[in-house]
């Protein structure tokens, strides 16, 4: 299934975005990632409804969004920044953009489409299709999410005081969006912190587990401890201050042990050396002894 392919592809590829963001210590943009492939009672359910046919060879022009990507973001203008990010791929051609944000549905759906061309490879070869990505916020999708479920229950007629009703929490979802937004440096620069932490306390503990063998157990406990309190206590510039000494001991143990590494080689060879030396020694000396038994027994036939 070529579908399938094509959604596993683009979720592995936008979770990694989050991942490079993270590990780089940065805000991500996107905060969670889903795919799904169109069942076949939906696709069926959308051809009837939009008259078209079944069997045509182009259904996937007909139907762009038979593989659907679901990007969620935290606030309005992360959704900007990752539809930039989409337009740069060199793997993602943009074929169509739909701006339910700026233009909100008469339902009240708000999200940004992007209906994009991307290639796939089977053993088949290669297949380039249609993939219908849909970015919206955490508050946006709680909105979609519920009122799908509402038109599912009520299959698409929704009664008027319900109809009413979503629309005034539709007008909730953006002001609470627009509340959130006013609030979005504050919340990246917590989330900035928070990410810092945990990759310190990641490279604290990738060096605690390096250095073990290279000092003494009471030497590696004094540290772990130090490390456990300054943990503790929440200090950022503390915790800035013993990962830069760490990193630092790191580096001085780490040559320190290259230089033992090299001066155990020298006094090896220098051994193996030396008793080369000893060996030949034996050896001349053992000739030499045999060479004087010999000469002395001459000697002595010739005194007999
Ligand atoms: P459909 O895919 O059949 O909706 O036709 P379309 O492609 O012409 O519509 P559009 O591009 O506007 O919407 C595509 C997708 O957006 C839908 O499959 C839904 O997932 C979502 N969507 C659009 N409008 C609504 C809405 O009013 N409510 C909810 N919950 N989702 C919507
Ligand atoms: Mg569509």
């Amino acid at each position: 299934m070529p579908y399938e392919l094509a959604v596993e592809e683009l979720t592995v590829k936008f979770r990694h975005m989050m991942k490079e963001y993270q590990d780089m210590g940065m805000y991500s943009p996107i905060e969670q990632v889903k795919g799904r492939v169109k069942r076949s009672s939906s696709i069926i359910d959308k051809a009837y409804r939009k008259n078209i046919p079944l069997a045509t060879c182009k259904l996937e022009e007909a139907m762009d969004d038979i593989a659907g990507i679901r990007i969620i973001c935290q606030f309005v203008d992360d959704i900007k920044e990752v539809v930039e990010i989409i337009r740069g791929r060199s793997d993602m051609k943009v074929i169509r953009e739909q701006d339910y944000i700026t233009n909100r549905k008469r339902s009240g759906y708000r999200s940004y489409h992007i209906t994009i061309e991307y290639e796939v490879e089977t053993i088949h070869g290669r297949m380039r299709l249609p993939v219908e990505i849909q970015i919206r916020t955490l508050a946006m999708n709680f909105w979609a999410v519920i009122e799908h479920s509402l038109q599912y229950k009520y299959q698409g007629e929704l009664p008027e005081h319900i109809h009413e009703r979503i629309l005034k929490a539709a007008d909730a979802v953006l002001s609470l969006d627009e509340e959130m937004s006013s609030i979005r440096d504050e919340v990246m620069d917590a989330q900035h912190i928070f990410q810092d932490k945990a990759n310190m306390v990641e490279n604290i503990l990738h060096i605690l587990e390096k250095i073990h063998n290279l000092m003494t157990e009471e030497e590696y406990q004094r540290i772990y401890n130090k490390f456990f309190q300054i943990y503790k206590t929440g200090d950022m510039l503390e915790l800035a201050d013993f990962n830069a000494n760490i990193s630092q001991l790191d580096e001085l143990l780490q040559q320190r042990k290259t230089k033992q590494d090299e001066e155990k080689k020298i006094g090896e060879k220098r051994t193996a050396g030396e008793k080369k030396i000893e060996e030949k020694k034996t050896e001349e000396k053992k000739a030499e002894e045999k060479t004087m038994e010999r000469e002395s027994q001459d000697a002595a036939s010739r005194n007999i």
